[in-house]
């Protein structure tokens, strides 16, 4: 949710933009919406324009894990880890309106910079990544995916046993923080596992995610302390949610073809 605000600059404000805006080299971004407001005497007079954006609730009551992600963990893990991003960000985009105006998936492209993080990003992407993951699980998820998520996770990895498997390795292998992906790669057409780093999302490669699962310690650690095998078997048996996968693929498969072109005949 993005709630926006429209207000003259009150000077202590004015001066953190100056300052800011002189501290940090920043790339030439699009200005997608650039507002003035005109003054009862006539003239115009610059406004500040900011963004701010909400916590955004799973889709389940913090309880409705139970007892495979505890009510506990989604205490901490969305309300202090996920809150503190959101309201990290909320804080930084305050001091400037060069980013005002972005989808939140536009924010996140464009604080990562081509690789050249804004010092933005780290939040972002956390706020992103975390929204994806809470509807990466459902209660009574688990199990197999069905239909065309299958078909094409037999297609991509040989059978849904291997698919596991290499999921389960990746996320096991993933040294510190970070997150494992499956994600739907555009230009090659297939599914493939990835492992980021921190806050790395993969729609800044332009992957289209599909499922992920969040390796930071905070996700596991009050339910499996540092059982990491054992936290990625859950998720795999009993959290994950091949609904909002299959979802998110029908929704992919707008933009990528996963077959080949079926053209009508008249
Ligand atoms: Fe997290």
């Amino acid at each position: 949710m993005i709630l926006c605000f429209s207000s003259p600059s009150p000077p202590t404000s004015h001066r953190l933009f100056t300052e800011f805006s002189h501290s940090f080299k920043r790339p030439q971004l699009p200005r997608p919406c650039k507002q003035q407001k005109r003054q009862p005497g006539g003239s115009p007079r610059a406004s500040r324009v900011v963004a701010y954006y909400g916590l955004k609730k799973p889709p389940y009551k913090l309880d409705a894990l139970e007892p495979y992600m505890s009510q506990r963990t989604l205490e901490v893990h969305w309300g202090g880890h996920h809150r503190n991003y959101v309201e990290g960000l909320n804080k930084q985009l305050e001091k400037s309106d060069v980013l005002y105006g972005y989808t939140f998936d536009e924010l996140v492209k464009a604080t990562y910079n081509n690789g050249n993080p804004l010092p933005e990003f780290n939040n972002a992407a956390q706020v992103w990544n975390h929204d994806f993951f809470w509807e990466s699980m459902q209660p009574g998820g688990g199990d197999m995916p069905q239909l065309g998520v299958l078909q094409q996770i037999e297609k991509d990895f040989g059978s849904f046993s291997n698919f596991r498997e290499k999921f389960t390795e990746a996320a096991l292998t993933l040294f510190g923080s970070g997150w494992v992906w499956l994600v739907l790669k555009r230009e090659e057409r297939r599914l493939q596992i990835i492992k980021t780093s921190n806050a790395i999302c993969p729609i800044v490669w332009d992957d289209i995610p599909i499922i992920s699962l969040d390796l930071w310690e905070h996700a596991y650690y009050l339910d499996f302390k540092n059982d990491r095998g054992k936290y990625v078997d859950t998720f795999m048996n009993h959290l994950v949610s091949w609904n909002a996968a299959m979802a998110r693929m029908a929704r992919a498969e707008a933009f990528v073809n996963l077959n080949e072109p079926n053209i009508p005949v008249a």
